[in-house]
């Protein structure tokens, strides 16, 4: 069965990630920054568990050593901040908004970089894929102003991503950037329409259907086209 990892599988939307794949019989590979803590994702079995925080390089190493040449089919960097409660004009907390930043455009691109040779070792059993949980907040054409450090770190994640995608088209590796909907998470409220089953069961169809030829679209969870 095919393999996918995914960073920040202990709560939310990652933990719905790994629940979905491995019902569809996957090996799931998947971390916390705590694994003791992340009682409902041990709970899982059969899946395979590493501590990790996307903003330590020794942190993301010492997986990559774990791992070592393992093929992985998917990669899904779905970890990620809101940054500062408020990010307003007034009240913008400066430290806080770089560390979302570390977060959400720092981490998934060191992280591409550790696992890619981890990605190229699966090509010969299709395309891998390596998907960015973005959002429509990154969204420069979408952005009526306000929640400036979030959308500026999933904007600047947009365009690593689509870069990237330029880059590795010649690995074969396809890259994605997703964006969920507004789904009920820690992150996305209560009040959010979308429950994570919908969301995930939508992303996993779009990640499914991905190619070479469409490698850095911007996609929400049924596939349709974001404005960047
Ligand atoms: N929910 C929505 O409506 C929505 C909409 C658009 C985009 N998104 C994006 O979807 C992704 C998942 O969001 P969610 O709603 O599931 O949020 P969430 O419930 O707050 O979960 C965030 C996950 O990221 C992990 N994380 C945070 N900092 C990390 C770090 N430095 N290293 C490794 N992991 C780290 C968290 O681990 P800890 O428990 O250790 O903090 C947690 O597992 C995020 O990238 C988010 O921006 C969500």
């Amino acid at each position: 069965m095919p393999t996918v990892m995914i960073a920040g599988a202990n709560r939310g939307l990652g933990l719905e990630f790994a629940r979905q794949y491995l019902a569809d019989g996957w090996s799931v590979i998947a971390t916390a920054r705590d694994l003791p803590t992340a009682k409902d994702l041990r709970q899982l079995p059969g899946i395979e568990l590493y501590a990790l925080d996307v903003t330590a390089a020794d942190s993301v190493s010492s997986l990559v050593t774990t791992l070592g040449d393992r093929p992985l089919d998917v990669v899904i960097c779905n970890a990620g901040i809101y940054g500062p409660k408020d990010q307003s004009l007034a009240a913008m907390d400066y430290k806080a908004w770089l560390h979302t930043f570390e977060v959400n455009t720092l981490g998934p691109f060191r992280l591409a970089a550790a696992l890619l040779g981890n990605l190229k070792a699966a090509a010969s059993n299709g395309t891998p894929k390596l998907a960015f949980i973005t959002s429509l907040m990154g969204s420069i054409s979408d952005s009526s102003g306000g929640t400036y450090a979030y959308r500026s770190s999933k904007a600047a994640l947009n365009l690593v991503g689509h870069g990237l995608a330029q880059e590795l088209k010649r690995d074969g590796v396809a890259v994605l950037l997703l964006h969920p909907g507004w789904v009920q998470t820690d992150m996305g409220g209560p009040n959010a329409p979308l429950k994570a089953p919908e969301s995930i069961s939508g992303l996993r169809d779009v990640i499914e259907n991905a190619t070479l030829g469409r490698s850095g679209s911007y996609l929400d969870y049924r596939g349709k086209t974001l404005d960047w």
